[in-house]
C-alpha cells in the first residue's frame, strides 16, 4: 500500500500476520499464551486457545483473558509501527465467547519514533520476580502509567502504606489457599516443572533460587529455579492496581490491553515488573482487594514496580510457541 505521503507499506494481509507473530511474545498466566490468531486478508481474529487454559487456577478464564488482552494490544503495537490505524472489536460474537476480537486495519497514519520504540520495547519486556533496591518509582512514573492506563479505559490506583499492608495480609491468604489445593499444585507443576509442555511454561532460569525476602510474597512456584535473587526486598517498590467497574469479558480482556500498555512503557522507563494474580485468581482474596478499593471497583490485577537490583543478571527470556502453534493464516491471505 502507498499512502497520500508516498510511504510504503506492507500489504494488510503480510501486516496482520506479522501484528500475530509479534504477539506471541505477550506475557501471559505461567507462560500458557492462551490464544490463536485467523490472519484473513482484511481482519485479524483473535481467540482463546482453551486447551492451554487453566481450569484450576483460573477457573472463570478471568486471567486467560488479561493473557489474550495483552496479546491483542501487542499486536495493535505493531500494526501501528507498520502505519497502520485499526479499529478493535471486542467479542465480535456474542454466541461464539471464544472469539475475543477482531482488528481491522481502517487507514494509513504515519510511522512514529514513539511507535517504534514501543514496538521495540515488545523484544525487552519481561517478567522480573529480582527484588528491587532502595530507588523508589517516581510520582511522575506512576502518573504516566496511569495515563496510559486511563487511555484504554481502565484506571490505575497507587496502593498506600496501609494498603500495601492489606495486600501483605491478602497475598498470604492466597499462598496458604493454593498450598491447600492439591489441583493447584499440580497444575502450576505443569508449567513449571521439567515435564511443562515444549514452548510453553516457565523455565529455571526466572524462578527465584530462593525465596525473595519482600514484604508482599513473591507467588511460590513450589520449586526452586536458578534466578539469583541477592538480598534485595521490596521496600522502595510501588504496588498498583488495574481495576474497573465490571466484572465481564470484555472487561478482563480491556484489563489486559491495560497490562500490555503500562508494561510496555514502564519497561521504557527502566522499571521491573511483576503481576501478582494469585490474590485476584482467589474468590476469597480478590473479595479482600475489593475491599481495599472500598467496595467501589473490581480489582483485575496487582502490578510490583520497582527498581530492580542490577548487581544480578537480568533473567533470561521465557520460551514461546511457535507462530503455526498460534496463527492460522486463511489460504486467501497468501
Ligand atoms: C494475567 C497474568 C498473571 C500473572 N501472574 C503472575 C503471578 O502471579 N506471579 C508471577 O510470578 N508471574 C505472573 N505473571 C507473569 C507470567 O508468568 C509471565 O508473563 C510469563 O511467564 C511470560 O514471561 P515474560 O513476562 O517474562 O515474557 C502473570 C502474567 C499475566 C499476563
Amino acid at each position: 500500500m502507498t499512502t497520500p505521503t508516498g510511504e510504503h507499506r506492507r500489504p494488510a494481509a503480510a501486516a496482520y500476520a506479522a501484528a500475530a507473530d509479534t504477539a506471541r511474545r505477550a506475557p501471559s498466566i505461567h507462560n500458557t499464551q492462551p490464544w490463536h490468531w485467523q490472519v484473513h486478508p482484511h481482519r485479524l481474529d483473535l481467540y482463546a486457545d482453551t486447551t492451554r487454559a487453566l481450569p484450576g487456577t483460573d477457573p472463570g478464564e478471568r486471567m486467560l483473558l488479561v493473557s489474550c488482552g495483552a496479546a491483542l494490544h501487542h499486536a495493535q503495537v505493531a500494526l501501528h509501527a507498520e502505519g497502520y490505524d485499526v479499529a478493535v472489536r471486542p467479542l465480535p460474537e456474542p454466541a461464539r465467547p471464544e472469539h475475543l476480537a477482531t482488528i481491522t486495519i481502517t487507514g494509513a497514519i504515519p510511522v512514529t519514533a514513539a511507535a517504534m520504540r514501543l514496538v521495540q520495547a515488545v523484544q525487552l519486556r519481561h517478567t522480573d520476580r529480582r527484588p528491587t533496591v532502595d530507588v523508589p518509582v517516581t510520582a511522575e512514573q506512576v502518573d504516566e502509567l496511569r495515563r496510559i492506563a486511563d487511555a484504554v479505559g481502565v484506571p490505575l490506583h497507587r496502593l498506600t502504606a496501609d494498603q500495601v499492608t492489606d495486600l501483605v495480609v491478602a497475598v498470604s491468604h492466597a499462598e496458604d489457599a493454593a498450598a491447600a489445593e492439591p489441583v493447584l499444585q499440580a497444575e502450576t507443576h505443569l508449567w513449571t516443572g521439567p515435564s511443562r509442555p515444549a514452548g510453553t511454561g516457565l523455565p529455571p532460569e526466572v524462578i527465584p533460587d530462593r525465596r525473595p525476602e519482600t514484604d508482599v510474597g513473591e507467588r511460590d512456584f513450589g520449586t526452586r529455579g536458578t534466578l539469583a535473587v541477592g538480598g534485595g526486598h521490596d521496600k522502595a517498590s510501588t504496588y498498583v492496581v488495574l481495576f474497573g467497574s465490571d466484572d465481564d469479558r470484555a472487561a478482563w480482556l480491556r484489563a489486559g490491553q491495560a497490562l500490555s500498555a503500562i508494561w510496555l512503557h514502564a519497561t521504557m522507563q527502566g522499571l521491573a515488573v511483576l503481576p501478582f494474580s494469585q490474590v485476584i485468581e482467589i474468590d476469597g482474596t480478590r473479595a479482600m482487594m475489593r475491599r481495599i478499593l472500598s467496595n467501589l471497583a473490581c480489582p483485575y490485577l496487582v502490578l510490583r514496580l520497582g527498581v530492580a537490583d542490577p548487581e544480578h543478571a537480568l533473567p533470561g527470556h521465557t520460551p514461546r510457541l511457535p507462530f503455526d502453534a498460534t496463527a492460522t493464516i486463511d489460504d486467501t491471505a497468501r
